[in-house]
């Protein structure tokens, strides 16, 4: 794979650990964009988000993002809110393939229901709230993926199985 992995989905569908699983299996480099913006502003993204606000963190994620589109042979765990931009997007598609992650409001809850670290989801972390933002972004991220993976109930190592049977399929 020469191309670009570009993994998209809501908060808390398993990006990052997919990730750490391919980077495994495939010669690519693992990148955590989230992370990248911590190291290079030295801020944590609540904090980005309470000094600077939301779209201030959206400009460092899209810079990032180009920056990261001139190298190839990446795996790249993106934020939960990468597609909110229709430029983010066609960065993503013009060096590399995107795989969306699905997963049930009740599994996110679950996941993020004890961490404090994402803005977006202060006061929402409940079904219902969750529910809510996924509907308002869903669209997005269907029209975004070129491929799609559900992970309810799955495992890490099975969700990278499909997805490495689906890249096969599409001739990636
Ligand atoms: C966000 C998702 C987060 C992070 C920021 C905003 C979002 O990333 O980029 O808190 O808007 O969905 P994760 O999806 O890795 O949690």
């Amino acid at each position: 794979m020469t191309n670009n992995v570009y993994l998209i989905g809501f908060m808390g569908c398993g990006k990052s650990s997919v990730a750490e699983e391919l980077e495994l299996h495939y010669e690519m480099k693992r990148i955590e964009m989230d992370q990248m913006i911590v190291e290079q502003n030295n801020m944590e993204i609540s904090e980005i988000f309470r000094v600077h606000g939301e779209e201030y963190f959206r400009d460092l994620e899209s810079r990032l993002l180009a920056e990261l589109g001139t190298k190839e042979k990446q795996v790249i765990s993106c934020g939960g809110g990468i597609v909110l931009r229709k430029k983010n997007v066609d960065m993503m598609k013009q060096n590399g393939i995107i795989i969306l992650l699905t997963a049930k409001p009740e599994t996110i809850l679950s996941r993020v229901k004890d961490d404090d670290a994402r803005p977006v989801l202060k006061g929402k972390k409940t079904v219902q709230g969750i529910a809510e933002l996924m509907e308002n972004r869903r669209a997005k991220y269907e029209e975004a993926a070129d491929v799609t993976i559900h992970t309810d109930g799955k495992s890490i190592a099975e969700i990278c199985k499909e997805i490495q049977q689906k890249l096969t399929k599409i001739g990636e």
